[in-house]
């Protein structure tokens, strides 16, 4: 819905040299403070889901969870944290990636997800996606289908659609914006 993108792609912010300079920090902030703005966004990362046959929602912390929790409701379906690590009580499932400086490790709950799910990742933004590759080569380690990435935000000129079809079998990123 390029119309509905382009009303959304209104509500975020550009941040220059925040965190660090020479960086550009997209604030949805705004968004999330508009209820119609944020209930249009919703029901779109919803119909992406649905559209994608999933079965359950994970979200990744921390800015995913304000969207895929209600994603999950609106869909009708189950909601999973996937958590930094040490958030979670055991038995867990980790994996580790990289970030810009340093590395990151987030976590599932074993059992989580299984055999015969169906599972669409969403989260805010996909830059680089280390941060979804991780969650997806996590939730694929269960047993578990992939059924998609669904974001707020994509940064294009990242290429993390590229590095993820290689995890997903394919294009199988849904973003509401694309810059
Ligand atoms: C940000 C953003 C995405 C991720 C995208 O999360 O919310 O999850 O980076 O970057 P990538 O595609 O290059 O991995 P961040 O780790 O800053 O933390 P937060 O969500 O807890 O604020
Ligand atoms: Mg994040």
């Amino acid at each position: 819905d390029i119309l509905l993108g382009r009303r959304l792609a209104g509500f975020i912010r550009d941040v220059p040299d925040y965190p660090r300079p020479g960086v550009q920090f997209k604030d949805i902030t705004p968004l999330l403070a508009d209820p119609d703005a944020f209930s249009s966004l919703v029901e779109l990362l919803a119909s992406m889901c649905v559209r994608r046959g999933a079965t359950r929602i994970a979200g990744l912390e921390a800015r995913g969870f304000l969207l895929a929790a209600p994603v999950a409701v609106r869909a009708g379906l189950g909601f999973v944290p996937v958590r930094k690590a040490g958030k979670l009580p055991g038995p867990v499932l980790a994996r580790g990636y990289e970030l810009e400086y340093g590395t990151a490790t987030i976590e599932i709950q074993q059992g989580a997800f299984g055999p015969g799910d169906r599972v669409v990742v969403v989260d805010d933004v996909l830059a680089t996606g280390g941060t979804a590759e991780a969650a997806v080569e996590l939730i694929r380690g269960t047993g578990a289908q992939v059924a998609g990435v669904a974001v707020l935000l994509e940064l294009g000129f990242l290429l993390g659609r590229d590095r993820l079809k290689r995890s997903l079998d394919g294009d199988r990123v849904d973003a509401a914006v694309i810059v």
